[in-house]
């Protein structure tokens, strides 16, 4: 049992930037609650994994993790899931993983002090779940910031667009979002221990509504973006259907915004975008894409992509390939499609074989390659600010990222030392597909 006078958890995180803010949720309600976090599962009295059940195999590291610790279950550890898979699953997981005695979805957070109390007090199978009826508020009051160089604000919860694909919509429950207000409180708090960069967070950030009508998403991005002491906004992620043309005005006016949209396409076929219920065709993601591009900043470009989605021909996977050529992305992050539980796309027929799915991830990855390497070359010889991120002694260079939040490596004249989260001038000298390199040209 934990509840001596020292109460001490391990948790880990798995899954996506909302999840690893949630983390930070969730670290914070504990640290109030007189826990103490530590390093290892061996030294925890309490061990939580916050989870991912975007694909198969995200979903599986958690099981593969509980089987790996069942052992410590006779020295009296307690384990929780929370995260997606705690929501999808519920009160199944006991039955999969009985030591398993705390599982909690993202919209229960708040009550995790009583949960604690009750896990302090012996509880065996103790749920925080939530149908997708909740519209309750999903801040909790206390956030340990882990991040060092990023602060995250999440302005919206949950998901009302059910990709066809895709169990966020019932991991995470339906859209809320919180009041311009109190995010712009939050990140005048983000100001005061100390960030300048900040990451508003949602599954879709473009179906923003203030809940008291002040401000739309593009406002609210430029009212964060004049806090005083802000220097870099990003925002993540978008969803073309409610992608406008305002955003990439203020970004266009507003230097604290970053030039950077992540906007993901997922396939290049309108025939496929239309049975993954994307709700738009190649050509109005192209019109948007036209719209960025058209913009007097740079913006970097970036995307998520799925191959072998069920049904998808060998000529709708090439319409993938021409897009990307047709936007040139600067980069993409690739998935081979993956059934999961409770969404309309595991009633579709024409599975594609896993082998062809990797194949097609192969050549996709490849093309990639040769497009960020173009993208990149066109860095070389400019000047950019990079926020400083760390050192990597190895090497002897600093890393940083740039506003198009492009990794760059960088070296320092003699003698000098950066600070992590400062903001440095770096003349690029080189470039990769994934990276730049460059050497310190000014503060
Ligand atoms: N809300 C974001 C995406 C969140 S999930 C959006 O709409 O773009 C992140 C990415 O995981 C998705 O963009 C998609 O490319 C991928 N993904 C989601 N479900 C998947 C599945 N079942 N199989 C493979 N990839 C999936
Ligand atoms: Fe999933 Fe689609 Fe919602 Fe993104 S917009 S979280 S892909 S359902
Ligand atoms: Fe995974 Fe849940 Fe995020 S399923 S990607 S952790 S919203």
């Amino acid at each position: 049992m934990s509840g001596s006078a020292d109460k001490t958890f391990y948790l880990e995180t798995f899954g996506c930037q909302m999840n690893a803010h949630d983390s930070e949720k969730v670290v914070g309600t504990l640290l109030q609650q007189g826990y103490r976090q530590v390093p290892s599962v061996e030294e925890a009295g309490l061990v939580l994994y916050n989870t991912c059940s975007i694909r198969d195999k995200a979903e599986q590291k958690v099981f593969n993790r509980l089987a790996d610790y069942k052992k410590y279950r006779t020295q009296g550890k307690q384990f929780g899931v929370l995260g997606c898979v705690a929501q999808q699953e519920g009160e199944k997981i006991f039955e999969r993983a009985p030591y398993v005695s705390l599982v909690c979805g993202s919209a229960s957070y708040r009550n995790l002090p009583q949960m604690l109390v009750q896990l302090e007090t012996g509880g065996q199978r103790v749920t925080g779940l939530d149908d997708r009826a909740t519209d309750k508020c999903f801040e909790t009051e206390y956030t340990a910031r882990t991040n060092p160089h990023r602060g995250y604000i999440t302005i919206i919860e949950g998901c009302d667009k059910f990709c066809a694909y895709c169990v966020v919509p019932y991991t995470r429950g339906k859209e809320r979002s919180r009041t311009s207000s109190s995010v712009l409180e939050e990140a005048r708090q983000l100001v005061d221990l100390g960030y300048t960069e900040i990451q508003l967070l949602g599954q879709n950030v473009n179906s923003y509504r203030d809940p008291d009508g002040k401000k739309s998403f593009a406002e609210l991005l430029v009212a964060v973006a004049s806090v005083a002491g802000i220097r870099r906004v990003r925002f993540t992620t978008s969803h073309p259907r409610d992608f406008g043309r305002d955003i990439v005005d203020v970004i266009d006016s507003v230097p604290a915004l970053c030039d950077h949209v992540h906007l993901p396409v997922q396939s290049g076929s309108s025939r496929v975008l239309d049975a993954m219920q994307r709700l738009y065709t190649r050509d109005e993601y192209l019109e948007r894409i036209g719209w960025i591009q058209a913009a007097r900043r740079d913006i970097s470009l970036t995307s998520d992509l799925i191959v072998g989605f069920p049904g998808e021909t060998e000529r709708e996977f090439e319409e993938t390939l021409s897009l990307m050529d047709v936007v040139g992305y600067d980069s993409v992050f690739t998935f081979k499609y993956s059934p999961r539980p409770n969404t309309p796309a595991l009633r579709l027929e024409d599975a594609i074989p896993d082998a062809e799915k990797a194949r097609r991830l192969a050549i996709l990855n490849d093309k990639q390659k040769q497009i960020g390497a173009r993208r990149n070359r066109r860095h070389v010889g400019q000047v950019l600010e990079v926020m400083v991120e760390g050192k990597n002694p190895a090497r002897g260079q600093w890393i940083g990222r740039t506003s198009q939040i492009k990794v760059m490596n960088f070296t320092v004249p003699a003698g000098v030392e950066l600070t992590t989260g400062s903001y440095v001038q770096v003349r690029v000298t080189g470039s990769f597909p994934n990276s730049l390199v460059g050497e310190m040209a000014g503060v």
